[in-house]
């Protein structure tokens, strides 16, 4: 009898018809999310799950699902998933890092020209019909080029951000809670800086952390303020690093010039102060979404899955076994 498993969302065939090979699969391939008492349903009787981060892996429904073995996250970031829950209940956790770091650093410059440049509100203009010709003073924005460059976190991704950075010669700093190797500062051209040098004299500040209570509100009112009143501000990493509420003031207020932002508290829900400011390039939850990332992203997760399934130390095993 081959071991059954959830997917909890679509994800693509050759995914299925590889988990097809070891095990007995059910997917979700309508791909709507389920809710915590379904997932908790639809997991009772099953050894492994391929999950996303919009479920939540958590005391309560591990204590619902006694055949749980692992579950792999369709993710690099795993704050949907409470590992101590896990190793408590001897269930493998896993994640899918180092897949999708260039993608999500190469939709990081997306946004940060996009919103530098005031792209989307050029383009809707345009669109209404409103452009009526050429004006020295139209959509005035900020120079990228040679501007500075502060990064909030120096792992794999701020590292990306970082390399792309040198070829708009840009001044570029960071801050991390860890300093990092000098080869890396050098190969990426930045000097470490602290929290409030980084947001007194970045142009842009571009976010690279996981989510955890440590960095539950990284940025908010005092940090908005210390900011310079041209600069921009880019998070491509998680809802609830930022403060929505907080941003929206400083966007309004004009404490801050302009945002980007991939990411938001209460996913999928978006504060509605966001529509209806003009400075601010929104996408949904997309950086890491290019077609051969997001395929490598579930292979990965399925790779982890077969491992934790067949006797194996998974090779993105998050907790201790
Ligand atoms: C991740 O991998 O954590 C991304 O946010 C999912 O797209």
């Amino acid at each position: 009898m081959k071991p059954k498993v959830l997917v909890t969302r679509e994800v693509f065939d050759e995914v299925l018809e590889y988990l097809a090979q070891s095990f007995e699969v059910t997917s979700n391939q309508s791909d709507v999310p389920f809710n915590s008492e379904t997932l908790a349903i639809k997991l009772s009787d099953k050894q492994g799950a391929m999950v996303t981060l919009s479920d939540r892996i958590d005391t309560t429904l591990l204590g619902r699902c006694s055949n749980l073995k692992a579950v792999c996250n369709i993710a690099v970031g795993y704050n949907n998933i409470d590992l101590e829950a896990c190793t408590k209940a001897k269930v493998m956790a896993t994640n899918t890092p180092g897949v999708l770091d260039d993608t999500t650093g190469d939709f990081t410059w997306a946004l940060i020209l996009a919103t530098a440049r005031r792209l989307t509100e050029a383009e809707t203009y345009l669109r209404k019909g409103e452009w009526d010709g050429w004006k020295l003073k139209q959509f005035l924005g900020l120079d990228v080029h040679h501007a500075t460059l502060g990064i909030f976190g120096l792992g794999r991704i701020g590292q990306v951000v970082a390399r792309r950075a040198i070829g708009f010669e840009m001044k570029i700093i960071y801050h991390d809670v860890r300093r990092a190797a000098s080869e890396i500062e050098q190969a990426c051209r930045t000097s470490f800086v602290n929290k409030d040098e980084l947001l007194g004299q970045a142009d842009i500040v571009t976010i690279h952390v996981p989510y955890s209570s440590a960095t539950h509100h990284l940025i908010g009112k005092p940090e908005l303020e210390r900011m310079k009143p041209t600069a921009i501000l880019v998070n491509t990493s998680r809802g609830g690093v930022v403060d929505d509420a907080a941003l929206i003031e400083a966007l309004r207020s004009g404490a801050i010039a302009a945002a980007g932002l991939d990411v938001f508290e209460n996913e999928p829900k978006l504060n509605p102060g966001f529509l209806e400011l003009k400075n601010v390039v929104l996408a949904p939850h997309i950086a890491s979404s290019s077609k051969a990332t997001r395929l490598k992203m579930a292979m990965l997760a399925a790779q982890n899955l077969v491992a934790s399934l067949t006797g194996k130390t998974p090779p993105n095993l998050l907790n201790p076994f």
